[in-house]
């Protein structure tokens, strides 16, 4: 198969030398994309700024903003199979970014308008008709923002994270999901490794692909 993963965080420039941004490594896209391409699918990664190994076959495109990952997501979703998309979006982009670095003077009031929501686009925007895989990271009420998620962005299921846990998501080398399809089932996988989470999400694709 065809698979596009998005995977890190954006960075929403302020000036030349600031930027919003996240916690967000990129390990867990890049461990779906590494398996993904150890079992020889064709794998195109749109990535935000990471500091993690890159997974050799892959395909990658690099990018810094939102904006530029919702243009190169829109260009890479054509004639995929399946797109996962595990990257940590920023929800806010300043209004305007200064050319020029900002020189400290009073409290500063940093305007913000909404990103686009790229996993949101992709059914009725992109017109995308594959497996389509998102992410929820949340802190509460796991389950409810889950459902919404996948319902609103037309997901065949959605991963969700609780990220108010030290010893899990962000950062860490491993995590502990509960995966929410959209017939209705749902699968509890324990805390383990980013790249055994990785292996259950690619057989799930395949398994929806098989049909
Ligand atoms: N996502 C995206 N484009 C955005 C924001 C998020 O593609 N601009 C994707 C992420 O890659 C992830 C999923 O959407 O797969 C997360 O959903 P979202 O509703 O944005 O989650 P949160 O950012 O946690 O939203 P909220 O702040 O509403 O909880």
């Amino acid at each position: 198969m065809r698979i596009l993963i998005t995977a890190g965080p954006t960075r929403e420039p302020i000036d030349p030398v600031r930027f919003l941004s996240n916690r967000s490594t990129g390990k867990m896209g890049y461990a779906i994309a590494t398996a993904a391409e150890l079992r020889g699918h064709e794998v195109l990664l749109v990535s935000g700024p990471v500091n993690v190994p890159t997974p050799g076959g892959c395909h990658i495109v690099s990018v810094e903003t939102a904006s530029q990952m919702y243009d190169e997501v829109m260009e890479c979703s054509k004639g995929c199979d399946a797109a996962v998309m595990v990257a940590a979006v920023a929800d806010y982009t300043p209004r305007e970014t200064s050319p020029q670095k900002l020189k400290k003077s009073g409290d500063q009031n940093i305007k913000l308008k909404r990103t686009k929501d790229i996993l949101g686009s992709m059914r009725q925007i992109f017109e995308f008709d594959g497996v389509l895989v998102g992410f929820a990271a949340d802190t509460e009420e796991l389950r409810e923002n889950a459902l919404s998620k996948m319902k609103s962005k037309g997901c065949d299921f959605i991963v969700a994270n609780d990220v108010s846990r030290k010893d899990i998501g962000f950062e860490s080398d491993q995590n502990e999901v509960t995966v929410f399809q959209s017939d209705g089932s749902k699968d509890h996988i324990k805390k383990c490794s980013k790249q055994d989470i990785a292996e259950k999400i690619l057989d799930k694709i395949e398994s929806l692909l098989k049909g």
